[in-house]
């Protein structure tokens, strides 16, 4: 159950089990899920599953089972009450070179337990670099234009959650922030409050799990890294791929460890309840993000009624072309974007310059690198709906749809 000072400074009555909200991992007949065989949000009867929770967060965050783990772990933790209720559910530090899933891991946890992807506070560290601008962290002091208002870079009901849902607040690339926040922050991980500066108000963080992402050692890591050495071991074999994976996790660990004790004090790390290390991502994960990436754009084009099949050429061919170990999987995105979504767009508007009707494209990879895209014939006109064996499917139409308006704002 998940601690319960909103509700008493709130006043609120605690509500009866039949009004606990079903999305509510916590509540004791919520489900944390959505999306169960009967269609979206359908609680599951039996309350919070770990495994369910575990296996949807590593279907969308590919090749980071330690961290999953770590994560669900905390939820677990905070479910069962087994957290200090004077602090923060959980201080987790995921610390990994870029775009290894850090930021989607926190998304797709805001996804689980809270209405989506973007239902967290996620707070830039880095525009807290100067100390001018770190005044906005607790805001104004009294004085101050906007002291008043008491305005923060918090959204106080994301951070604050309710009684049955935890908040989620992201402290993104926390090593950037000024010494002024960090101190500030100090605090937030130990007592799970910050006092505004206005004096007058305070948020509370003692029902929200609290993640900091971190990019230290990385720049370390991608010296040592020689990227065409390990492209070569990983195509050597599965073993010899398991086997370097597990060396290049095992090295990583230390130099990120190494890292964080150089810049952080001992105070800091003391309050992290877990750092979750992310590794680089290898070329088999990369295919498998390649293959995900290809699946929403099918169920994007989908709800065009555009019927798109993907040999498992393109998805080679993607992740041959658009992985690069120094960018994680940033890069990826960038290729699906215009190596494979561009072609087929241009396809469907040949094949159906104005109208809606039904189009099935079909596209390989060519010999030359580039894809091949095909109009199929649609005789019973059944090409854009979902074909019956397309159950692949990670994510339910809604939550595709918040992604999709994530990428938007992110472009
Ligand atoms: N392990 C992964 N599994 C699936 N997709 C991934 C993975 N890693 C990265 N991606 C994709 O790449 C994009 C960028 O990843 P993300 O934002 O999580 O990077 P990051 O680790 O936070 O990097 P940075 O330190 O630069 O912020 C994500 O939106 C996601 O689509
Ligand atoms: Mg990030």
């Amino acid at each position: 159950m998940y601690h319960d000072q909103n509700r008493r400074r709130n006043g609120d009555e605690p509500a009866a089990p039949g009004d606990v909200h079903p999305d509510a991992p916590g509540a004791p007949d919520g489900t944390g899920a959505s999306d169960g065989p009967g269609g979206p949000e359908q609680p599951t009867p039996g309350g919070f599953d770990p495994e369910r929770l575990s296996g949807r967060l590593r279907s969308r965050v590919l090749g980071q089972e330690p961290a999953v783990a770590a994560v669900v772990r905390a939820v677990v933790l905070a479910t069962a009450g087994a957290t200090d209720p004077q602090r923060p559910l959980a201080n987790l530090l995921l610390v990994g070179p870029t775009g290894v899933g850090k930021t989607e891991l926190v998304r797709q946890v805001a996804a689980e337990l809270r209405s989506g992807p973007d239902d967290l506070c996620r707070v830039d560290m880095n525009s807290l670099a100067q100390e001018h601008y770190a005044a906005s962290f607790t805001g104004a002091p009294p004085g101050y234009a906007g002291s008043k208002e008491a305005f923060t870079v918090f959204d106080r009901t994301t951070v604050e959650g309710d009684p049955y849902r935890p908040g989620i607040v992201l402290f993104d690339e926390v090593e950037k922030a000024h010494p002024t926040v960090l101190r500030a922050l100090l605090h937030v991980l130990d007592n799970g409050t910050l006092r505004l500066a206005n004096g007058q108000q305070t948020i509370s963080f003692r029902n929200s799990f609290v993640f900091l992402t971190s990019n230290l050692g990385s720049a370390e890591l991608a010296r040592r890294r020689d990227a065409r050495w390990r492209r070569a071991a990983d195509r050597l074999g599965a073993r010899s791929g398991a086997l370097t994976a597990r060396l290049a996790a095992k090295g990583n660990k230390d130099v990120l460890t190494a890292a964080l004790r150089g810049f952080f004090d001992t105070e800091f790390l003391n309050r992290i309840d877990e750092t979750a290390v992310f590794t680089e991502l290898d070329t088999a994960t990369a295919e498998r993000i390649a293959a995900l990436e290809i699946e929403l754009l099918r169920q994007r084009l989908s709800r065009r009624s555009v019927r798109l099949d993907a040999d498992a050429s393109v998805t080679a061919l993607l992740a041959e072309r658009g992985f690069d170990p120094v960018y994680g999987a940033r890069g990826l995105r960038r290729t699906v974007r215009t190596v494979l979504a561009a072609p087929v767009a241009d396809a469907v508007l040949r094949v159906r310059p104005s109208g809606g009707e039904p189009v099935h494209l079909r596209v390989r990879a060519g010999a030359d690198g580039e894809m091949r895209v095909t109009p199929q014939d649609t005789p019973d006109g059944t090409a854009g709906r979902e074909a019956p064996d397309a159950t692949e499917g990670r994510e339910a139409p809604d939550r595709e749809g918040a992604r999709d308006r994530a990428e938007a704002t992110d472009a």
